[in-house]
């Protein structure tokens, strides 16, 4: 119940990169058999891949994952477009590879506007056009938040980007092979996608750089991924990245609707059964496998570790701040309130889950919740249930 953080890998995936760690082990810059078997495996890859979001399959850069690619869509492109500007727009509720990376460029002498986010977690489009300047070289708003879920409108900022001829770059890590995604219509320029969130490995990702975009590689080494990302590729990785892209691509349809469906169930029932009980982010446009709740007078760490107990994993936040016990910078955009940010569960399906392990966590939960409320002494004014 925890797949925004991560999800297996399916088989099918362990069985396409097997041959890639012994009989075709070679460095797909090699000119002989062996770099060449690693160099079409690479070849193939990159246009299954490049389907998925409609590209050309020499846009596509292999990285170690989201991290990194967010990193070098947004400092590539910064630097690369010095000269044009140093202002960037990005939204107060994106994941902190791209925050953190923004906050980094501020102490280089970018300038950054962090947009707000309505009590849905939606960007308004309105107020990226307004936050534009003659300095302005990059745009950079996430598909779908991966807290609470809310689907961000890519498109109609695309057109806004485009309109004013900046670069537009989407953190798309929690939709790529969930959400149907075109770069063309889209208008993206630069686009981030995860392999370890679609049932690939970990530590394989790509970027998106549409053909013409300038970005300055992070790091400095060879030729490899187009002059853009030095390094030998990790072939194995790659192979099992594109055949969790195809299959997810594949089943994208089928599994969103069982997904939302399941998703619905379950939020339904929790809100029914749990008094206090709320779903934080957009109660529509939202992820299909995700659901975030609020519990009033409950510490999410504590139900996480009760449900934990009963065989259940799910999150409190983004996994990258689960150590950390301040409330999480996305619930407190949506609610400006600590203690709301404070009682918040994240669920998220994915391949695996099936219905009847929807009916058990349905049960658990209340449970939980109650357990947890008998146990913690009510603040007057400050925790009541009936809200
Ligand atoms: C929206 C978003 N961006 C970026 C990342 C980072 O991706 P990776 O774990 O591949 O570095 C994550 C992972 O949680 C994410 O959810």
């Amino acid at each position: 119940m925890d797949y925004a953080a991560t999800s297996p890998v399916r088989s099918e995936v362990v069985k396409a990169m097997l041959p890639y760690f012994s009989q075709e082990f070679g460095n797909a810059s090699s000119l002989h058999s062996y770099g060449q078997a690693a160099s079409a495996a690479l070849r193939q890859s990159r246009e299954v891949i490049a389907k998925v979001v409609n590209a050309d399959s020499n846009e596509i850069i292999f990285t170690s994952g989201g991290t990194e690619s967010d990193n070098l869509a947004i400092k590539g492109a910064a630097y690369a477009n010095r000269e044009k500007g140093n202002h960037l727009i990005t939204s107060s509720i994106e994941h902190p590879a791209v925050l953190n990376t923004m906050k980094q460029l501020e102490k280089e002498g970018f300038k950054v506007t962090y947009l707000p986010v309505d009590r849905f977690g939606s960007v308004n489009p309105k107020d990226v056009e307004k936050a534009i300047t003659s300095k302005t070289i990059l745009i950079s708003i996430m598909h779908a938040n991966n807290e609470i879920g809310t689907i961000q409108p890519i498109k109609e900022i695309g057109e806004i980007a485009k309109k004013h001829g900046i670069l537009f770059h989407v953190d798309a890590v929690q939709t790529f092979g969930k959400l149907s995604i075109d770069v063309k219509t889209m208008n993206i320029d630069l686009l981030s996608a995860s392999s370890h969130k679609i049932c690939g490995p970990k530590g394989i990702g790509m970027l998106f750089v549409k053909k013409g975009v300038q970005i300055k590689p992070l790091f400095d080494g060879g030729a490899q991924e187009f002059h853009k990302r030095p390094g030998t590729e990790n072939v194995s990785s790659i192979v099992g990245f594109a055949k969790a892209a195809e299959l997810a691509h594949k089943e994208m349809k089928k599994e969103s609707a069982r997904l939302t469906r399941l998703r619905d169930k379950l939020i339904k029932s929790v809100l029914s059964s749990v008094k206090g009980s709320r779903l934080n982010g957009h109660p529509v446009n939202r992820l299909p496998n995700n659901i975030n709740f609020g519990f009033v007078g409950v510490e999410g760490e504590a139900l996480l570790l009760v449900l934990d107990s009963m065989g259940i994993a799910v999150s409190t936040g983004s996994a990258c701040s689960s150590h950390d016990l301040t409330p999480s910078h996305v619930l407190l955009a949506i609610n400006p309130d600590p203690v709301k940010a404070h009682g918040s569960l994240r669920v998220t399906l994915g391949h695996e889950i099936k219905e009847s392990d929807i009916a058990y966590v349905a049960k658990a939960i209340p449970k939980a919740v109650e357990q947890i409320r008998k146990m913690t002494p009510r603040i007057e004014g400050v925790t009541t249930i009936d809200e």
